[in-house]
């Protein structure tokens, strides 16, 4: 895992979560189950596991399209998205049922065309959670200051501007798209 930037560094630290004790989770004496005490983290949380899981579905769709086209190189990039996307919505998924949640099943229909529609489109999403999305997560976690919700979504957010580049790099490339004998 790469180091945060300064930018990132600056923006954890100016962060008020490091400034303050962490809430402990309180019990529910009559229910023994622990209180949920983020109820926001908790929706952005969701909706984070949910975009992951999306993509990480989009992204299995293209690697058997791609082989199908005979771009074994473009395959290659999208299946180790696709488990970079699980690897984000597992930890997602960690953190919803730590705090006393569970998470929906996500049923979504899946998008897929042919390689080069597929990786413009990649391109297009992963430049979205970067812009939007990501900072718009966090704008919102930042108000419960849930220390490992921020660290995780800085992360992800991090691994998806990899992910925007090394797609860029691909779709320019032409040259990189090999092809099965
Ligand atoms: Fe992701
Ligand atoms: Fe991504």
């Amino acid at each position: 895992m790469d180091k945060f930037s300064r930018r990132e560094f600056i923006y954890l630290s100016a962060s008020s979560f490091l400034l303050f004790p962490h809430r402990a989770y309180a019990i529910d004496a009559e229910q023994n189950q622990p209180k949920i005490d983020y109820p926001n983290t908790i929706l952005v949380l969701k909706k984070a596991f949910k975009s992951e899981m999306t993509a990480h579905k989009h992204y299995l769709g293209y690697v058997e399209k791609a082989l199908t086209e005979k771009f074994p190189n473009i395959a290659y990039m999208f299946h180790a998205f696709s488990i970079s996307e699980k690897v984000h919505a597992d930890n997602y998924k960690r953190i919803i049922n730590k705090l006393g949640s569970k998470t929906d099943s996500i049923m979504q229909l899946i998008d897929v065309r042919d390689t080069k529609s597929n990786l413009i489109t990649s391109t297009k999403n992963e430049l979205k959670k970067i812009k939007t999305i990501y900072p718009n997560f966090l704008h919102k976690l930042e108000i419960e200051e849930c220390e490992e919700a921020i660290i995780n979504c800085m992360y992800s957010w991090k691994s998806h501007r990899q992910h925007e580049e090394k797609v860029k790099e691909m779709g320019s490339s032409p040259e990189s798209v090999g092809e099965y004998d």
